[in-house]
């Protein structure tokens, strides 16, 4: 019995797959306060050209720079385990496996980008960076790659999250970062929130500004910012996880897979497993690709799709994506890292055109899975991957149901060893569930009315 597959530190993508190249329908540009569309050079204050040049890339492979691959194996390739555990408790015909990207240094996928990032600023110059962080996450990943690199770091964290998991600090401290909690006295952006709600949570929105702010104000043009999800760039990085999954599921004997499934914050982890296998879908595969947000923050299943800003103040370009308006402050559920108003539009355009099939679960749904998961395979996962494994056993049970003999593979996106106070609350039975309602979410977006719209155009194959 074939529990987990490693492959060989030669064969990592040696590419990132940009999926900009294959959209049947092209990604509509990021648009100005006047309503134009972004140059490069106005994205330069915030981050480096090197970047800029891959966010607006419609190159299909992009290669992996040296430097950044000989960090990366520190760590990857990382493993794929098939879930025999969780297949034997639920009954299911189904096969089911996941990437296992909680092995990383930081816990996350999300150091596959920030050791890019990190990487990229310093071949340009740049000595600092600035950055959010919801659960803490991507905060230590970049703290992670920043202290490899030799670049100074500076992390706002929402507030909520600051309290709930103090030791992720401690984790950015001990690799060299700064971590305050966000709305912070320290941005202007942040001085105003404080102002107006000063008991708020925060949100990712607020702490963006805050980052962005920090990042442009320095007078000295060495600092730059850093984004954890949403961009282009930052998706095109998490692709590697995608692409060493579909080598490893044929090492594991398997000629197809029928469902993929990945939890969607910013929609960075989801993209990386994802899109390799949106791009077999786009050449004919039959494949559902399944995002997962909390019910609390449906961004893609209540958000419409429109142009909005990715923070609070305004400060970042307008994105075409779908979204529950910029100043949209998330319920404190404890799935920080999914506490997001916005999604990547790239992942927003795969949903416009029909490639995906998003669905939102509410967290004591998703707790009750992460229990199931930790007591079959054994591992406590973060609340944001409990969205997905909650998913899977929706889509293994109705595989049973249906007797069929469904490959399901799904994302482990982190571990859980830093959100136990999540697990405590839900243990001692303490956790709710929030439902949006549609009317709430047409109160947030009253203020969008008067931005431009992007088109909602589609091929119509899906
Ligand atoms: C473990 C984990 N999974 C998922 C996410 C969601 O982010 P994204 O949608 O960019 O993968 C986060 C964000 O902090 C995270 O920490």
């Amino acid at each position: 019995m074939q529990t987990k597959v490693f492959l060989n530190e030669k064969d990592i993508p040696k590419k990132w797959y940009n999926i900009a190249a294959d959209l049947p329908t092209p990604l509509q540009p990021p648009l100005g306060p006047d309503g134009n569309p972004v140059s490069p050079d106005m994205l330069a204050p915030v981050f480096p050209m090197n970047l800029i040049e891959q966010e607006v890339s419609q190159k299909r492979w992009i290669d992996i720079p040296q430097g950044v691959l000989e960090i990366l194996y520190r760590w990857r390739p990382s493993p794929l385990h098939r879930a025999h555990f969780l297949e034997k408790a639920l009954g299911t015909p189904a096969r089911i496996y996941y990437k296992n990207e909680s092995v990383s240094p930081a816990g996350s996928h999300k150091p596959n980008t920030a050791v890019a990032q990190a990487w990229y600023n310093k071949e340009f110059g740049i000595k600092k960076l600035t950055t959010e962080t919801g659960a803490g996450q991507w905060g230590s990943a970049l703290a992670f790659a920043c202290g490899l690199i030799g670049l100074e770091c500076k992390v706002f964290m929402v507030r909520i999250s600051f309290e709930q998991k103090p030791m992720r600090k401690v984790m950015m401290q001990t690799w060299g970062a700064t971590c305050i909690p966000s709305p912070s006295p320290e941005t202007k952006a942040g001085r105003d929130v404080l102002a107006a709600h000063p008991d708020t949570p925060g949100s990712l929105g607020i702490a963006i500004s805050e980052a962005v702010e920090a990042a442009v104000t320095d007078t000295t043009g060495e600092t730059r910012y850093s984004l954890g999800s949403v961009l282009n760039h930052v998706l095109l990085h998490q692709t590697i996880i995608g692409q060493e999954a579909k080598q490893q599921l044929k090492m594991f004997g398997e000629k197809k897979v029928d469902i993929v499934i990945g939890c969607a914050g910013g929609g960075s982890n989801f993209a990386g497993i994802s899109f390799p296998f949106v791009s077999d879908k786009i050449n004919g595969k039959n494949i559902e690709v399944i995002p997962v947000e909390p019910t609390s923050c449906p961004t893609l299943t209540k958000g419409p799709f429109i142009y909005d800003h990715g923070d609070i103040a305004k400060m970042t370009p307008l994105l075409p994506m779908h979204s529950l308006g910029h100043s949209f402050v998330p319920a404190p559920i404890h799935s920080g890292g999914l506490r997001y108003h916005g999604m990547a539009p790239l992942v927003s355009q795969c949903v416009v055109e029909g490639l995906m099939t998003p669905m939102a679960i509410p967290q004591t749904e998703c707790f009750r899975a992460a229990l199931i998961f930790a007591k079959t395979e054994g591992l406590i996962i973060a609340p944001e991957t409990s969205h997905a494994v909650a998913a899977v056993i929706r889509k293994a049970k109705e595989a049973k149901e249906e007797g069929k003999e469904k490959v399901i593979l799904f994302n482990l996106s982190g571990h859980g060893l830093m959100d136990l106070y999540g697990y405590d609350l839900f243990l001692q039975n303490k956790l709710v569930d929030h439902e949006l309602h549609q009317d709430d979410v047409n109160e947030a977006l009253a203020e969008l009315k008067d931005l431009p719209k992007p088109s909602l155009s589609k091929t119509g194959k899906w």
